[in-house]
């Protein structure tokens, strides 16, 4: 018995988990993508492991590995892929965290061959993709929902109106205004705000560390 102690409070209890960039194609070679490390996803899959949770981790491109027995590693690129897979594991999960930076925007058309220049200027059509977020929070039932804001102005204004609009039971958000912090590095500094609006700012920490606190706040909001 490993829980003697009660150290496994999330034992027999699903986490969902969305981390990494997505990559979306624009011809067989090229794609529009961002700067996400995966780092904070994975410091929350293996927080949550670590709790006896078991995970579903749903991962872009990344170079970063990940190994343990309670994690299961679904590897998806493109943002409509990231979108099945939440689909498909979402129903039965009682906590979801979103730390994925999705791409918001896709092109319109993928080129099947690579595309070749010519002199004359060149821009690519996009379209939104699905918001993943908003989609769980229009789908909640019992689920502890979780997502992230990456702002650079109206920080906090922002991350409340993105836990309103996505239905979410906490946010947090991440600061990109102070020196170590964001989303490529190895620390994070957090705000985390809870469904009435309360704040809770942290100092700059490791992502691991950010990640025991994110537990933490979502024991205390869930049980009391
Ligand atoms: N998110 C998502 N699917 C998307 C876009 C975002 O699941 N297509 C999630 C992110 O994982 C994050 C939260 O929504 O948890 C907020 O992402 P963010 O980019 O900060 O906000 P957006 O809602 O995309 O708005 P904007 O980029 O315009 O600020
Ligand atoms: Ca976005």
């Amino acid at each position: 018995e490993n829980d003697i102690l009660g150290k496994l409070p999330l034992r027999g209890k699903k986490v969902l988990i969305t981390a990494g960039p997505t990559y979306e194609a624009i011809d067989p070679v090229r794609f529009i993508g961002n700067h996400s490390s995966s780092r904070m996803g994975i410091e929350l899959a293996k927080a949550a492991a670590n709790l006896g949770a078991s995970v579903s981790f749903i991962l872009g491109p990344s170079s970063l590995k990940i190994e343990h027995s309670l994690i299961k590693v679904i590897n998806i690129v493109s943002a409509e892929e990231m979108y099945k897979a939440v689909v498909a594991n979402y129903t039965d999960c009682d906590i979801a965290i979103a730390a994925a930076a999705v791409a918001d925007y896709r092109p319109k058309h993928i080129s099947n061959q690579k595309i070749k220049k010519a002199d004359a200027a060149f821009s690519i059509e996009l379209e939104r993709t699905t918001d993943i977020l908003k989609w769980m929070g229009s789908k909640k039932k019992s689920q502890f929902l979780v997502g992230f804001a990456l702002e650079t102005e109206n920080e906090e204004e922002n991350a409340k109106k993105k836990l309103k609009s996505k239905n979410l039971d906490l946010i947090v958000l991440n600061s990109l205004n102070d020196e170590g912090a964001g989303f490529k590095g190895q620390t994070n500094k957090v705000t985390l705000i809870n469904h009435k609006l309360e704040t809770k700012a942290f100092d700059l920490k490791t992502k691991s560390e950010v990640a025991k606190d994110i537990f933490d706040e979502i024991n205390l909001l869930k049980n009391g």
